[in-house]
This record gives C-alpha cells, sequence and structure tokens, in this order.
C-alpha cells in the first residue's frame, strides 16, 4: 500500500495547521453549548486532577494543570531537552544521553519529523520492520515531545495517520474495515523524484497477519493527550479527527452477536503482537477500549453525526466497566470464591457465570495472590479465565479509572508485595508468570522467540516503566516509580536501551532484543519527567466518573 502524498493531501494538512494556530481555548465550542451535554463532558473528563495534584511545583496548582507543556510553542527538534532548562533539579546523567537518542531516531517526512523509529540498532543483522514508525511505539515518544513543549511533530503524525487510516486496505482478497489505523508505516525517500512516500502496514505485512486493535485506542488517546498538553482543541474538532474517531468506534461498536461488552479479538492485535494466548477479551486491549471510549467521549462534538456516536459510547462503557470490574477482578477473596465454585449451573442466577471450572485455576496463582492486593486477570471467556497479569492492561485500567480507587490501591499493593516476580531487576514484566514446556508448544505453536520468561512470555519491558510512573502517581505511590526507575538508570544505558530482558528476574539483556529501542528510551525519559512534574499526568490519566466516583483514598506510603 503505497502512497504518494501529493498536492491535495498537502494543501489539507496546511489548512489543519492555520487551524491550530488559533488561541481559541473554549470548551464550550467543543461541547456545542447543550446543557446536558456539558454536564456529561464534566462527569468524564478529568477536570479534578488536583485530587491527586501535588503541591509545591511550580504553582502549577490548577485544575486544568497538565494543559500546558511547559514553553509551549515550537521548539528546535535538536538540542538541550526543555525540561533540564525548566527545572533546577540536577538531571540524571542519562538523561541527556536519552534525549540525543531519541532524536537520531526522528523520522522525516518532506522535511517535516513525522514519527520515531522503533529501533536504531545498527549493530543488528536483521532489520525487519524496526525501521518503521509503530503507532503504538510513537505514543512514549510522542508524550516526551509534548511535555518538552514540542507538540508540531505529535501534530503531525496525527494527521498522516489519520490520511493512512482513508487508504483502502486489502488483504489479498478481503477488504479491512474503514477504521482500522496502521501498526506501522515507512517513508521512503526517492531522492531521484524528490517526493517522499509512505507505506503502511494494517497488518497484512506483519508476522502472522494480524491487524493491531490497539493503534486505533492507541490514536485516540493521543489526540486528547495532544489536546490537553497544548490546550489547542481545534485539532480534535477538526471535521477530519471526529471523522477518525468515528470510524475507529464504528469498528467496536457495531453490534453483533455478543453476550458481553468487551471486545472479541485475535491473538497477537497489540503490544504482544504474536501467539501467546492473548485472544478472545485480553484485558490489555479491554483496558485501552475503555480508555479509547472515554478519550473519545470527552472530544466528541455534539453534532448530528457525533450525538449518535455519544449515546453509544457512553452505553458502552457503562456495561464495560461494570463487567471488568466484576468479572476481571481477582483478590484473595474472589480467587476463594471461584475455588469454592460449583459448576454446571443454569440460568441467570447462576453464581459460576462463565462455568469455570475450579480444576483449571494454575498452582502458582495459590502462592502469588497476597492477601492484601488483587489484579484484572488476564482474559475471561465461557469456561476460560486466564489468570495471568499483564502489566499494560492494569495499568492502563488504573489511568483510564476503568479500576476503581480501591482496585488502583490494591494493584499497587500487589506490585509492592510481589516485587521481586513483577519487577524484580528491570522493571517491568509485560505478563507474569510465563509458559512453559507443553502449555509453550500449544499456546504459542512452538515460538522460539517467546521461550519461556524472554520477549512476550514474561520478559522485562523497560518502556512499561512510564505507564507504571503514571500509575504510581495517580495513585499517590511516587515511591514505587522512584525505586523502578533507580533499577533501570543502573542499566539501560550500559545495556544500550535494549527492548526487553530476559529472566525469571528480567536480569539479562533479551536474548533477540534490538538495541537503541526507542520506546525504552522515550519510556524512561516520560517516567522521570512525570516524576518531576506530576501535572503532565493530566495527559494520559482520566478521573473516575464522578457519579460513581468514591473518595480517592491515599495510600499510608505515600511520601511527597
Ligand atoms: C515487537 C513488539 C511490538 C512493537 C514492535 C516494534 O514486535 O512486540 O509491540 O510494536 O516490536 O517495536
Amino acid at each position: 500500500m503505497d502512497f504518494v502524498v501529493g498536492a491535495g493531501g498537502m494543501r489539507r494538512s496546511a489548512s489543519h495547521t492555520s487551524l491550530s494556530e488559533s488561541d481559541d481555548f473554549d470548551l464550550s465550542r467543543l461541547l456545542n453549548k447543550p446543557r446536558i451535554n456539558v454536564e456529561r463532558q464534566r462527569s468524564f473528563d478529568d477536570r479534578s486532577l488536583s485530587d491527586v495534584s501535588y503541591s509545591g511545583h511550580g504553582g502549577r496548582g490548577g485544575a486544568f494543570d497538565g494543559m500546558y507543556s511547559p514553553g509551549g510553542g515550537l521548539r528546535s527538534l535538536v538540542g538541550t531537552p526543555a525540561s533540564s532548562a525548566l527545572h533546577s533539579f540536577e538531571p540524571h546523567p542519562i538523561v541527556g544521553d536519552a534525549w540525543e537518542a531519541l532524536r537520531r531516531s526522528l523520522v522525516f517526512f518532506r522535511g517535516q519529523p513525522l514519527g520515531t523509529i522503533a529501533a536504531f540498532d545498527h549493530a543488528s543483522e536483521e532489520v525487519l520492520n524496526y525501521d518503521q514508525v509503530f503507532v503504538r511505539d510513537f505514543v512514549p515518544s510522542a508524550l516526551a515531545f509534548l511535555m518538552n513543549g514540542e507538540p508540531e511533530i505529535v501534530k503531525h503524525f496525527l494527521l498522516k495517520t489519520l490520511l493512512l487510516q482513508g487508504w483502502e486496505k486489502k488483504v489479498d482478497r478481503f477488504k479491512l474495515g474503514e477504521g482500522a489505523m496502521p501498526a506501522s508505516f515507512k517513508v521512503l525517500h526517492d531522492s531521484k523524484k524528490g517526493v517522499d512516500t509512505l507505506h503502511a502496514d494494517f497488518g497484512e505485512s506483519a508476522i502472522g497477519r494480524v491487524a493491531p486493535v490497539d493503534s486505533g485506542f492507541w490514536w485516540i488517546i493521543l489526540l486528547r493527550a495532544y489536546t490537553k498538553s497544548t490546550g489547542d482543541y481545534t485539532l480534535a474538532e477538526t471535521p477530519e479527527c471526529q471523522k477518525g474517531m468515528r470510524l475507529i468506534l464504528s469498528l467496536c461498536l457495531s453490534e453483533g452477536f455478543d453476550t458481553f461488552p468487551t471486545l472479541l479479538c485475535a491473538d497477537g492485535c497489540c503490544m504482544i503482537d504474536r501467539r501467546m494466548g492473548v485472544y478472545g477479551y485480553p484485558i490489555e486491549i479491554q483496558a485501552l477500549f475503555f480508555m479509547a471510549l472515554r478519550c473519545a467521549l470527552s472530544m466528541m462534538k455534539r453534532d448530528n453525526e457525533g450525538e449518535e456516536f455519544v449515546e453509544k459510547i457512553a452505553t458502552r462503557l457503562h456495561a464495560l466497566s461494570y463487567h471488568m470490574r466484576s468479572y476481571f477482578w481477582l483478590d484473595f477473596q474472589q480467587l476463594n470464591d471461584i475455588y469454592r465454585y460449583k459448576t454446571e449451573e443454569y440460568s441467570h442466577t447462576a453464581v459460576n457465570k462463565f462455568n469455570v471450572i475450579p480444576d483449571s485455576i494454575p498452582d502458582w496463582l495459590f502462592d502469588f495472590m497476597p492477601c492484601q492486593g488483587g489484579f484484572f486477570i488476564g482474559n475471561v471467556s465461557p469456561a476460560r479465565m486466564d489468570f495471568r497479569w499483564f502489566a499494560l492492561g492494569n495499568m492502563i485500567a488504573i489511568l483510564s479509572s476503568l479500576a476503581t480507587p480501591e482496585q488502583s490501591t490494591a494493584i499497587m499493593d500487589l506490585i509492592e508485595e510481589r516485587w521481586e516476580e513483577l519487577i524484580g531487576e528491570m522493571p517491568l514484566k509485560i505478563c507474569y508468570p510465563a509458559i512453559e514446556n507443553h502449555e509453550w508448544r500449544i499456546v504459542t505453536g512452538c515460538d522460539p522467540k517467546n521461550t519461556r520468561w524472554s520477549y512476550h512470555n514474561g520478559g522485562s519491558w523497560p518502556v512499561l516503566l512510564w505507564l507504571l510512573t503514571a500509575a504510581c502517581i495517580k495513585t499517590g505511590r511516587p515511591q514505587i516509580a522512584r525505586r523502578a526507575i533507580d533499577l533501570a538508570e543502573r542499566r539501560l544505558l550500559k545495556d544500550g536501551w535494549p527492548e526487553y530482558y530476559d529472566g525469571k528476574l528480567g536480569r539479562y539483556v533479551g536474548k533477540q532484543a534490538r538495541k537503541f529501542q526507542t520506546w525504552s528510551i522515550a519510556g524512561y525519559l516520560v517516567a522521570k519527567m512525570m516524576l518531576e512534574d506530576p501535572s503532565h499526568l493530566g495527559m494520559i490519566s482520566l478521573e473516575e466518573d464522578k457519579a460513581m466516583k468514591p473518595v480517592l483514598k491515599r495510600s499510608a506510603s505515600w511520601t511527597n
């Protein structure tokens, strides 16, 4: 799918640029006024970030904190990070190296930065698709640039990927849904003709040919982050962005045969992008789905086309949060209840709704489950509960407030209680525990890259540090993030910013890990910047829906 951006395309993006130069941040414009909508917007937006904001951070204590980046406008994409200039603290020596490495990964399209490549690893003989801009990989890079007051690259990325969405997408003779966003894209430079072309992969070239369900969700989440960070509502308001959101959500909100509000997925359709038994209703996608729905709700115009979606989103959110909080949640009590379940119950009064056979509870779980703490398990479907821990889904559940404040606290408790297993020597495990032997053969199809405690199968991924840090700040436990960042700082630069680490404790640089993996670099920078200035949290966090909100409790271990 090659895509030459002709004059039309350029004209269109030029008109967006002029729109974004407007300084009008009036929220009511986005809401088209009607009072009822304002109320709804309020209840879903994260106005009360001040609930978790810190005192003593340079007078940025207002409720709309996080909307205005330090520096604000255009900044050169080379040179000193604004964060070190703006704060009086002494940055860790590896921060400078990280910024340099991040800027080296920039990809330009017609002279303008458009994204960052997945890995800048010249030593590796096999490039595969690591020289592409992945949508999910770009998110931490985008957040780093936003936090550093460089929003232009993010805007450019959002607009160009939107154009890619508009392409007719075909795999063999089958046409993909209109709303599908690419997993990745590449810029091809033709120096003779002087044109840049884009080549996008919607899953048809990906290993396993899976369409990335997460790309569209990340796109919506990033659009909101951009809007919160810059205060520039005009981008989200454009008919193009509104349509882009509607197309993404149309793929998920259409009626089918489902009896659950969760989204049915193929294996490998998210960050874990190869066969790992993450199919059906994986937490990794459900949490992102929930977050994307909430972000879309806060940005969707209440016009003729938008209104219908707003209704659908609100209804789905209601059902989804109930389902996830009730059936995916596992703590000591719940485990004990499942352990005692009766099976073969018929009718709507069944306690064991999904007919889970207690014998299917894996042995490791009985020891792993602390008395205090809990988490959203990997998957729930008929007679199948995947009890594995998945980091991304649980962190996103906290950030999106899919988890109640009590559940969020319990997830952080679990991380503290099971530090060795989930964090070890390198934060943090993508999932826990690893699958081995016969199970590995059946579940992964004998995947040599996903052997036990490696890569997606219990490997440790530094990129997840930004999600952990954000969740720590949101739950009032910054000391957990500090501890994790300390661990990462001991190794990351020395090891050349690997993609992942292997082993039960995450002690070894991953078997096939790329070096200078961009999201490892950006993830670290975002974690650092958020800890320095927690008001950045507002970009990627949503407060509990006020209608259901119990008071946010601060943990006793809060140290700030
Ligand atoms: C691997 C990861 C995937 C990532 C890609 C590029 O395939 O599994 O999540 O997007 O590399 O870094």
